[in-house]
């Protein structure tokens, strides 16, 4: 089998999966979670986000995360959309921070506010004053596989975006299934498109939604093309509240499931992290979306 020897797992359960949460979690609840699945093993853990909060009010509470995790959090990355939440970023003396795109007009619109085009100019002097300063910019591109408004978004135009969202400055690319409705031949397709394109692909994550339940297969088809970096969020919570079709993400659970069955090395402790996701079920009141997690637990919830 082609696969690669290390996964790194990049986990997006406190920022993606709490973002899209009806209830308001407690500040307390939140860091008690980012603190539990750094103890996990979880080597970057996306804390929360610098948006408008108005526009994503679960994660108002940004600041005071950031300060209660205090230099633990230093380096863990949050969302910036633009220049002013890369000021409340750097304010923090935060390390690194995400700029976050669309493939699509119709979402561009409606989570930025911006047309696809005006998108790049509130990237542009995000990404310039970030880098200036010395962060660590990743870039993540929405909708690469479908969009609720506009169906199929043809590999070209991601292409054409991610790539352009990626040369502003990112170290990194983050390919979102934001619905979760791609399938595994279209994601080798999409990353032999990328690469064919100039993008290496150590420089390629691949962000999928579990909508469709074909999160894990489209991770192993991206695991056979040779990408080594992995999205997930613990306990599969996750959705965008600006696309309502996007349910929760790949579960970190079972992506690590499936990692160990395959001998693939990812550094997470499976035990504390099952039990940091069945807390957390308790905490939300309902049972964890990820099978391994129901499997694995002994969660009354
Ligand atoms: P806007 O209304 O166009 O903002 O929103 P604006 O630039 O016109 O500014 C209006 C006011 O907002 C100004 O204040 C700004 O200072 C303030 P005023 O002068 O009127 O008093 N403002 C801010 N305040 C705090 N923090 C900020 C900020 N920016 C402006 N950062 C904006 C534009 C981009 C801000 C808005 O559309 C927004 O916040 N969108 C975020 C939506 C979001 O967070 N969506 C979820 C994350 S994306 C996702 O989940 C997908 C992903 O997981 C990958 C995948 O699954 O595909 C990453
Ligand atoms: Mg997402």
């Amino acid at each position: 089998m082609n696969l690669p020897e290390h996964v790194t797992i990049y986990e997006v359960g406190p920022r993606d999966g709490l973002q899209n949460e009806k209830s308001m979690v407690p500040v307390d609840v939140k860091e008690q979670f980012v603190r539990r699945l750094l103890a996990a093993g979880l080597p970057v853990v996306e804390a929360t986000s610098f948006v408008h909060p108005r526009w994503v009010p679960q994660l108002a509470d940004a600041e005071e995360l950031m300060t209660r995790l205090g230099a633990d959090g230093n380096d863990l990355p949050v969302l910036v959309p633009n220049e002013r939440g890369l000021d409340r970023a750097l304010e923090l003396g935060l390390r690194h921070v995400a700029i976050f795109g669309s493939a699509t007009e119709t979402f561009a619109q409606k989570n930025l506010n911006r047309s696809l085009d005006e998108q790049f100019a509130m990237f542009e002097p995000t990404v310039t004053r970030a880098r200036d300063a010395g962060l660590d910019v990743r870039a993540y591109v929405s909708m690469c596989f479908g969009d609720p408004w506009e169906g199929a978004v043809p590999v070209e135009q991601v292409v054409g975006v991610g790539k352009r969202l990626f040369d502003l400055g990112a170290s990194q690319l983050s390919l979102g299934d934001t619905i979760g409705v791609g399938t595994a031949g279209q994601v080798t397709e999409l990353i032999e498109a990328f690469v064919a394109a100039g993008m290496a692909k150590d420089d390629l994550a691949m962000h999928f939604h579990d909508t469709y339940g074909q999160a894990l297969a489209n991770t192993y088809s991206a695991l056979q093309s040779g990408i080594t970096t992995f999205d997930a969020s613990a306990g599969g919570l996750g959705g965008c509240p600006y696309a309502k079709s996007a349910t929760g993400n790949l579960a970190t659970e079972d992506l690590v499931w499936m990692l160990t069955g395959l001998g693939i090395q990812h550094g997470v402790d499976l035990d504390a992290l099952v039990a940091t996701s069945a807390w957390m079920a308790g905490e939300l009141g309902r049972p964890s979306p990820s099978a391994v997690v129901r499997a694995l637990s002994q969660s009354e919830v």
